[in-house]
């Protein structure tokens, strides 16, 4: 079943704005003043022009360097330097919240995860993208603009979207299982190929969260309700994550994908040695590289994810593109985040990187879809994905999920006591 309902995680309203009253009276600039241009609130420097820093994740599909280097190539005066962060989305996170807390002027634009917006909004972090430094959304898919939103305020431009999908090796199955069950049902196709046969993302780090509800989704299951109450300890729940702990029981999830992130988990994908595997868009181009790099290239093809009956639920990927409150070059950044969701340089994400394009239209555009034939399929798991809760005490709620579906994957908890210690860990967090 599909679980289309936007899962809102909504802290007590009291509680919200003392946070955010409390942060944003210690986030004035480092000289001190409050409204002066030294730095640290929205109205400072939005003027300011100069060279900028760009901070994001590893550049797995060579995709940012080329569009730094054409940005510099025509503004030798405001250039952009590429920080190049770690391919891992909880190191990426931990290494933003250090330099906000260090006031750090030269961060000035981060890629921001959609998960972190929450949190680095209600901390004051983030530029709000309005008055002087507002930027015009008319075009993204509606998902990507409410990731990038916080109370209302639009606090990052979209960037890339995300949805997953299913990667199945269409030389050995020819027509790719419509169901989780069905999917285990050709493992005997991996066994005979001397092959594993289903990974996805089983590390203990976010990208554990995206798959462990996933599957609690995919079973009718839903972490936090509207209300933004835990309702994790359900029988819907407990059939999804108890099918990933049975498939790495019976050895349909190899052992191994328990180290697994999403590098790894393509790695062993384009080596040969799994039949199917849940990744993200990017995974694409990489796979079907002819350069000897894949050993796959031409024999898999790309489908919906699983779920119980029809399609599964993705759990809805991404970043935005966000300006440092504390940046000396606000104007300047503001044009830099214009230039990324631009439709050329979307274009380009898309053709490079195989990324998913955060402008509607463009999964129409038949230059595109004739490069890039499932980017319908794509289209179709982000306007169905299910977001993670939207709160600003993501963190929490995050290790919440990985800690206890990684235990029981490993099999030290059952399934039972893993979604009741979720829940409890929820409400410790901060859900009702
Ligand atoms: C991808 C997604 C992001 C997610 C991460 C988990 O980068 O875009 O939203 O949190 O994977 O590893």
């Amino acid at each position: 079943m599909r679980n289309r309902k936007f899962s809102r995680f909504a802290p007590p309203l009291a509680t919200a704005s003392v946070l955010v009253l409390a942060l944003s009276a210690c986030s004035g600039g480092s000289s001190g003043g409050s409204g002066s241009t030294s730095g640290g609130d929205a109205a400072s420097n939005v003027d300011g022009r100069g060279p900028i820093t760009y901070v994001q994740g590893k550049d797995n599909s060579d995709v940012v360097r080329p569009l730094v280097d054409k940005w510099n190539a025509a503004h030798a005066d405001q250039k952009v330097t590429f920080k190049e962060q770690s391919d891992s989305a909880d190191q990426q996170h931990d290494d933003l919240v250090q330099h906000f807390q260090a006031k750090d002027a030269n961060y000035d634009v981060m890629s921001v995860d959609v998960v972190w917006t929450a949190e680095f909004a209600a901390k004051g972090w983030l530029q709000p993208l309005k008055d002087k430094t507002a930027l015009d959304t008319s075009t993204f898919l509606p998902a990507t603009v409410k990731a990038a939103t916080y109370n209302n305020t639009l606090f990052a431009a979209p960037v890339s979207s995300d949805g997953g999908l299913l990667y199945y090796r269409k030389d050995l199955v020819p027509t790719p299982p419509k169901t989780w069950d069905e999917m285990m049902g050709m493992c005997s196709i991996a066994k005979t190929n001397n092959m594993g046969c289903y990974a996805g993302q089983f590390q203990k780090y976010e990208g554990l969260t995206v798959n462990a509800a996933e599957a609690m989704n995919t079973f009718g299951g839903k972490i936090v309700d509207d209300s933004g109450k835990a309702t994790v300890n359900s029988s819907e729940s407990k059939t999804g994550l108890g099918k990933l702990v049975e498939a790495f029981k019976n050895g349909n999830i190899p052992p191994e994908a328990i180290t697994f992130k999403e590098e790894d988990s393509r790695t062993a994908f384009q080596d040969g040695k799994l039949l199917f595997l849940r990744n993200w868009p990017y995974v694409y181009n990489l796979a079907s590289k002819t350069d000897g790099s894949s050993k796959v290239a031409d024999k898999f093809g790309i489908a919906p994810l699983p779920g119980m009956s029809g399609p599964g639920a993705s759990s809805l990927g991404g970043h935005s593109a966000a300006i440092s409150v504390y940046s000396k070059n606000k104007a300047t950044a503001l044009d830099f985040l214009k230039f990324l969701t631009s439709d050329e340089e979307q274009k380009f994400f898309a053709t490079q990187g195989s990324l998913a394009p955060v402008i509607g239209n463009l999964y129409k555009d038949s230059a595109l879809t004739a490069k890039l034939p499932y980017l319908p399929t794509l289209l179709t798991s982000i306007q169905n994905a299910v977001p993670r809760p939207v709160t600003p005490f993501y963190p929490g709620v995050t290790k919440a999920i990985q800690d206890n579906s990684y235990s029981a994957l490993k099999g030290e908890k059952s399934v039972d006591q893993a979604l009741t210690d979720m829940q409890s860990a929820l409400v410790a967090a901060g859900a009702k």
